[in-house]
């Protein structure tokens, strides 16, 4: 039983990261991120510490963030300006671009 639901839960996961990335053009995403580069860094590895390193991360949670500072809701006055320039699919594109890459590790369980 604790099997199963474990198998379904990987499953919805599975399932709703995938409806996030349904569209999203890596490509396009690519040349959209040298706008990010010069904070970010060239492959999305940031140089200093004042930059987060976006390499690896969840698309998802990518989304979730720039749509964020977008609206305002997480306050940032550099990425505010950045994101606002964003539409939603560059957004998209964006998050598939940088979730492709290897960077950031998470824990093995
Ligand atoms: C002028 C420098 C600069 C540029 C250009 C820039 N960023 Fe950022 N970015 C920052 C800074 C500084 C932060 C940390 C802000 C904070 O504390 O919320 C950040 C944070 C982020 C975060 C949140 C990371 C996290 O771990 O929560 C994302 C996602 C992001 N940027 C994406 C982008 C994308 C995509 C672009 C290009 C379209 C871009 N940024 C361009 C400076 C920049």
């Amino acid at each position: 039983m604790k099997q199963l639901i474990k198998m379904i839960f990987a499953v919805s996961i599975a399932a709703a990261s995938s409806s996030v990335m349904a569209g999203a053009d890596i490509k396009a995403g690519e040349e959209k991120a040298t706008a990010c580069a010069a904070c970010h860094g060239a492959v999305g590895v940031s140089a200093s510490p004042m930059f987060p390193t976006l390499a690896g991360q969840h698309a998802d949670y990518m989304v979730q963030t720039l749509k964020a500072y977008k609206s305002g809701k997480r306050k940032n006055p550099i990425m505010q300006g950045t994101a606002a320039a964003l539409s939603d699919e560059d957004i998209l594109n964006l998050a598939a671009y940088f979730a492709s890459q290897t960077g950031l590790k998470t824990l093995k369980r």
